[in-house]
C-alpha cells in the first residue's frame, strides 16, 4: 500500500485524563520553532549560551559492524568525534552538541528520530499514515506518562496476571485499579479476556471498565513467555470493541532467541548470525502496531536492553495526535531526553547504519541464545523434574520455575495448603543456601476486589530467574544449589 492510500488515525481524546485535557501547549515553548531560523533574531527564550558549554567535542569508540567474533569479543572498532558546533562536524548526521545540550527539541533530535523512524519502518508495517515517534527517558517514564495521559484516579488498567512489578506500583500509586488478565505460556488468553470484559460488572462491580490494556508481549517480565501472534488480532478486536488503548511495552523485543532444543539435539552453534537481515526481521514476533487501523496502540521502546539501561533513552511510537499529548506533558516534566544520550546513541546508530544496527541485534540474539541454552541445560541437569517444570523460554532475560507446592510433604500440615507461605519459606531456604531467585507472587497482579483470587487459583508456585548477566560458572553453581535445596525440602533425597 503506498502511503497516500493509508488511512489516518482516529482521535482518542475522549479517553484522555482530566489532567491531559487541562494541559495546554505552553506559548513560550512554541517560540522554539524559530530558534534555529536564520531570518529571526531570537530574543524569545532563556537559553544559556552554547559557546560556553564546557565541552568542545566528545570522542566515542564503538565496535564496528558486522561485529566479527561476537558482540562482546569484537576487536574491530570505529572512533568518532561528536563536535559542539555544526561547522566542525566530522560526520554530517551527527547532532551538534550545542543543539543536543540546549533546551528545546523535546520530541527528540531529528537525526535520531529519522533513524528510529526508518528502523520502525523496517520492522513494523503500520497501517495508518500519521504515526510518529517521540523520545523518552526509557519505558518506565513512558508508562508513567501514559498513565497520566489516559487515567484519572479510580480508573482501571488491565495487565497480564504476572507482570513487571514497577508497572503495577506506578499505576497503584496513581490510585488506579489494576486488573489481571489470565495468561498461559502463549501470553494473554483472548477468550478469557473476552469473558472478563463481557461479564465485567458481575466480576468487578463498581469498578470502571478498563481504559488501558498494558502488555509486555515479547519475553514477558517475569514469565519469559511471548504473546502468540495468532492471539493478537483477537485481543486487538477486544480493544476496539471495549474502546481501550493498548500499551505494548517491548524492552525485550530484540532479545528473541532461536527456539530452545535439548543439548543433544542442538547444532554446534546457533545459526542466527548466518540469517539474512530479511529472514531475521521475519523471524521476530509481530507488533500490535501492524494491526492498528485505529491508531489506538502505543508502543514503548527502549535502548535499555539493546545498548545499556543507564542511557535512559527510549521512544514511543503511536499516532501523532496521541504523541502531541505526550509532548505537552514532557514539556513540563522531563523537558526532553538527555542530550548526551541522544547525541551518543544517534552518533552510534547513524555510523552503523540500519544494516549495522540489524547486525548488532542479530548478535544480541546469538549472545542471549547461548546464555539461555546454558541456563536451561543446567536447569534440566540439576532441578528435580518430579516437582519443577521449566518452560522453554524463547525471548527476554528471564526464566520461570514452576514448583508444585502440593508435592511438598508438609504442604497441607505446616503450610496449611497455603502456597504463598511455602513460596516464602523456599525462597528463604534458597537464600540461606546461597542462591537467590525472585518469588513469582511479587509479580502477581492482585484483583481490586478484596484480594479475592479471580485468576488461576492452583497449587503452582513460581520463581523467576535471569540468565542475562550471570557468568556461566555462577549459573552452574546457583542451579546446583537450587536443585539440592529443592530435593532436600521436597524430601527427594
Ligand atoms: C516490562 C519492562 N518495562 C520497562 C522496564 C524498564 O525499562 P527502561 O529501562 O526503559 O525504563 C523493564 C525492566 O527493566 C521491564 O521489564
Amino acid at each position: 500500500m503506498t502511503s497516500d492510500k493509508l488511512i489516518h488515525a482516529r482521535n482518542f481524546s475522549h479517553l484522555f485524563s482530566d489532567e491531559a485535557r487541562r494541559r495546554k501547549p505552553s506559548p513560550i515553548k512554541t517560540t522554539m520553532a524559530y530558534f534555529q531560523d536564520p531570518e529571526v533574531v531570537f530574543l524569545g527564550a532563556g537559553m544559556p549560551p552554547s559557546e560556553i558549554f564546557p565541552l568542545k567535542a566528545m570522542s566515542i569508540e564503538v565496535p564496528r559492524p558486522p561485529f566479527v567474533g561476537g558482540l562482546a569479543r569484537c576487536e574491530d572498532t570505529m572512533v568518532g568525534t561528536l563536535s559542539r558546533e555544526q561547522k566542525d562536524l566530522t560526520f554530517d548526521k551527527d547532532v551538534p552538541l550545542a543543539r543536543a545540550l540546549q533546551y528545546g527539541n523535546s520530541r527528540g533530535q531529528s537525526e535520531l528520530l529519522n533513524f528510529l523512524k526508518e528502523h520502525t519502518r523496517l520492522f513494523h508495517h503500520i497501517p495508518y499514515k500519521d504515526w510518529d515517534i517521540i523520545t523518552t527517558t526509557g519505558s518506565t517514564q513512558s508508562w508513567d506518562a501514559s498513565l497520566r495521559i489516559f487515567c484519572n484516579k479510580g480508573d482501571t488498567v488491565l495487565l497480564e496476571e504476572y507482570t513487571y512489578s514497577s508497572s503495577v506500583e506506578a499505576a497503584e500509586a496513581q490510585g488506579l485499579n489494576c486488573v489481571p488478565m489470565a495468561m498461559d505460556d502463549e501470553g494473554i488468553i483472548p477468550e478469557k479476556l473476552e469473558n472478563l470484559l463481557e461479564n465485567w460488572t458481575g466480576v468487578y462491580p463498581g469498578t470502571p471498565m478498563p481504559k488501558l490494556l498494558y502488555t509486555i508481549p515479547t519475553g514477558q517480565n517475569p514469565t519469559g513467555c511471548t504473546l502468540s501472534d495468532n492471539r493478537k488480532p483477537y485481543i486487538y478486536s477486544l480493544a476496539q470493541k471495549y474502546d481501550m488503548i493498548i500499551i505494548e511495552d517491548e524492552p525485550y523485543y530484540f532479545l528473541q532467541m532461536d527456539p530452545y532444543c535439548p543439548q543433544d539435539q542442538r547444532e554446534a552453534a546457533t545459526n542466527a548470525e548466518a540469517k539474512s537481515n530479511e529472514a531475521f526481521i521475519r523471524s521476530l514476533s509481530r507488533s500490535f502496531l501492524e494491526l492498528d487501523i485505529d491508531g489506538r496502540v502505543v508502543r514503548l521502546d527502549s535502548v535499555s536492553k539493546t545498548f545499556a539501561p543507564g542511557c535512559r533513552l527510549g521512544w514511543i511510537v503511536g499516532s501523532r495526535h496521541l504523541l502531541d499529548t505526550y509532548w505537552n506533558l514532557h514539556e513540563v516534566s522531563i523537558q526532553s531526553t538527555c542530550g548526551f544520550a541522544q547525541s551518543i546513541i544517534s552518533g552510534i546508530l547513524n555510523r552503523w547504519g540500519q544494516c549495522g544496527y540489524v547486525d548488532w541485534l542479530k548478535g544480541l540474539r546469538q549472545e542471549y541464545t547461548l546464555k539461555r541454552n546454558w541456563c536451561l541445560d543446567h536447569c534440566h541437569k540439576y532441578l528435580p523434574s518430579k516437582v519443577v517444570t521449566v518452560p522453554p523460554v524463547s525471548a527476554g532475560m528471564f526464566f520461570m520455575l514452576h514448583v508444585d507446592a502440593s508435592k511438598h510433604p508438609e504442604f497441607q500440615t505446616t503450610f496449611q495448603g497455603n502456597k504463598a507461605l511455602l513460596e516464602r519459606y523456599i525462597y528463604e531456604k534458597c537464600v540461606a543456601a546461597g542462591v537467590l531467585l525472585a518469588c513469582g507472587s511479587w509479580f502477581k497482579v492482585k484483583s481490586p476486589t478484596s484480594g479475592v483470587e479471580k485468576v488461576n487459583d492452583n497449587t503452582t508456585m513460581s520463581f523467576r530467574g535471569t540468565y542475562a548477566s550471570v557468568p556461566p560458572d555462577a549459573m552452574v553453581k546457583g542451579l546446583s544449589i537450587l536443585g539440592e535445596t529443592l530435593k532436600k525440602e521436597f524430601k527427594l533425597i
